[in-house]
């Protein structure tokens, strides 16, 4: 062991005995689409992370093909909400347009939507509300979810990610999927999704904070293990395809948890939060940036992920390359 060490200032040998490698391959980067034309307006929390509009967004999936990055998971912001999120169950919402806007400008990109209605809802929870126990009603929820789902394969997605985490959502995506006739349009779960304070940043972006209350009676308690691992199996038992993570940094046991209790592909979801506190560190010169952004990729990848999704993704991909 020892040897190997003492070489391996030989960059062939360091190479061959590396165990886990970042590829710009492995990422998928969010974007947030907005209506309009010229936006492109940098959230104060998250320097580097824009919300766009459409004709933005297209030069931007220019920008990550160029650096080698093939996939996107699209958030979006409507002009207007309502008590139900009805942008999000119409074919020519923002989400349905800037799916079909991306697929015909790049047919190549493979286009992800975060499934869920929090953008869409007025009181930004991720679901219908039941105003009597002031919390989200799981099963009027689903009712419309199916909806959401057709909405997105209509206008031509690749992969939908159902980020709601109402119970049985993955069986009644799946039904209503296949019902459509989308037998394979794969559904990648938010399956061990925490109720998390490293969401923060996001819900400036996604103009998505909750008016009451907060998610922890459907996102789920950050101190449970076996939990965690139990709901990822049962979106894998309703047919999910690839299970996820999230947030990551402050999860990796998680991730290897779930790692070693499934066979499918594991997404980890590196959140806005995670960003926000490299950038501001990196910002205040408090630790070298590309460096602790390169080591935490490594530990995401190490700890079991497949597929990161993460706003540090371009510049990942700049320094690979
Ligand atoms: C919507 C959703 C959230 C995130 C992804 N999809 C926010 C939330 O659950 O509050 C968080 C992503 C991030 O923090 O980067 N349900
Ligand atoms: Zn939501």
């Amino acid at each position: 062991m020892d040897r190997l060490r003492r070489t391996r200032m030989n960059p062939h040998l360091r190479s061959l005995v590396r165990e886990t490698h970042v590829r710009a391959d492995d990422f998928i980067y969010p974007l947030f689409v907005k209506p309009g034309e010229g936006i492109k307006t940098e959230v104060a929390s998250m320097p580097g992370v824009y919300q766009m509009s459409l004709d933005e967004i297209l030069k931007e999936c220019e920008v990550l093909q160029a650096l080698g990055i093939h996939s996107i998971l699209l958030f979006g912001i409507p002009a207007v909400k309502d008590s139900v999120g009805s942008d999000a169950l119409c074919d020519h919402g923002i989400i349905a347009t800037a799916v079909r806007a991306v697929k015909r400008a790049y047919p190549k990109m493979f286009v992800v939507t975060d499934l869920c209605f929090c953008e869409y809802t007025d009181h930004g929870h991720c679901g219908i509300i039941d105003h009597v126990h002031e919390t989200v009603d799981n099963d009027l929820t689903l009712g419309i979810s199916g909806q959401q789902a057709l909405v997105h394969a209509r206008a031509g997605v690749d992969m939908i990610a159902p980020s709601g985490m109402m119970d049985g959502i993955i069986t009644t995506l799946r039904d209503a999927l296949d019902s459509g006739g989308y037998v394979n349009l794969p559904i990648m779960s938010y399956s061990t999704k925490f109720a998390s304070g490293y969401y923060g940043p996001f819900r400036d972006v996604a103009e998505s904070v909750p008016s009451f209350g907060d998610r922890s009676t459907y996102q789920m308690d950050p101190a449970n293990r076996r939990e965690a691992i139990r709901e990822s199996l049962l979106d894998e038992a309703q047919g999910a395809d690839i299970l996820m993570v999230k947030p990551a940094l402050a999860y990796l046991d998680i991730i290897r948890d779930i790692r070693e209790a499934s066979n499918l592909p594991l997404a980890v979801y590196n959140v806005s939060g995670e960003y926000a506190m490299l950038k501001h560190a990196g910002k205040a010169g408090l630790i070298d940036y590309n460096r602790v952004m390169m080591e935490t990729m490594i530990g995401f990848k190490r700890a079991g992920a497949d597929i990161i999704i993460s706003y540090h993704a371009k510049e990942v991909a700049q320094l690979l390359s």
